[in-house]
């Protein structure tokens, strides 16, 4: 079974003449990595945010691992089954970089002591070393802001990632070091990684690209 499943996905803004995104169909599998282009304001932003549950499709559906979104809790599916990442990192200033890591999993429930167990290996598999744990997110560069804020995405198992821009603050460097690591993920660990993206280096590396044009999805490669 497919992950997430759009059956002609509508989405118009209130008091918006036309539709961001217009009757779009399409799968996303696990253990697959995905890229969504398109020039700016064509709705890739409006369509990852149907993903995560924080938009409802105006018409048409969206299912989660069959079961459509209209009938679920959307708070439990986003704290749970899913997890974003942002160009803006939004890591928590006040917060050092093992509590930013600790944070979803807290909200979930777990105890301090056993988060921050978890948060210690899940930093050093984004290649942040130990040092660098008691830091606050300003004193890291912007790559190592943007892969603490994928270790904190990867800090409560939800296998969907879904990106905006992530590596639009980055530089080429660290743009194919955050790419390569969530395309492991896809590969390695069976996650479904969605990306949407500027960048055709990023896209490059996608094993499917999508494109939006006026809110229209059409399967690229
Ligand atoms: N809150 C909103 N209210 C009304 N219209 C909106 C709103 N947000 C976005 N839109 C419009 O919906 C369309 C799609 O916007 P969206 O943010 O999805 O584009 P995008 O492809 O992500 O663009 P970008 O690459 O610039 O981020 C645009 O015409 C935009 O102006
Ligand atoms: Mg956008």
């Amino acid at each position: 079974m497919s992950n997430l499943v759009l059956e002609n996905v509508s989405y118009v803004y209130r008091n918006a003449e036309t539709a961001a995104v217009k009757n779009a169909s399409c799968e996303f599998e696990n253990g697959s990595f995905y890229a969504i282009i398109g020039p700016s304001g064509s709705g890739k932003s409006t369509m990852l945010s149907m993903l995560a549950g924080l938009d409802l499709p105006t018409s048409g559906d969206i299912k989660f691992q069959g079961e459509s979104l209209n009938e679920m809790d959307l708070d439990r599916y986003r704290r749970e089954s899913i997890t974003m990442i942002f160009q803006a990192f939004h890591l928590f200033p006040l917060m050092t970089v093992t509590e930013n890591v600790c944070y979803p999993m807290e909200l979930c429930g777990m105890h301090t002591k056993k988060a921050k167990e978890r948060a210690k290996p899940l930093l050093e598999s984004v290649g942040i070393s130990e040092e660098k744990h008691g830091r606050f997110p300003a004193n890291l560069s912007g790559g190592e802001q943007q892969r603490v804020a994928i270790a904190r995405a990867l800090a409560t198992g939800a296998k969907t990632v879904l990106a905006d821009e992530p590596t639009g603050n980055l530089d080429a460097a660290n743009t194919v070091n955050v790419i390569e690591i969530l395309r492991a993920l896809a590969h390695e660990k069976d996650y479904c990684v969605i990306v949407v993206t500027h960048d055709p280096e990023v896209s490059d590396m996608a094993d499917v690209v999508y494109r939006m044009k006026d809110g229209v999805l059409t399967r690229e490669r």
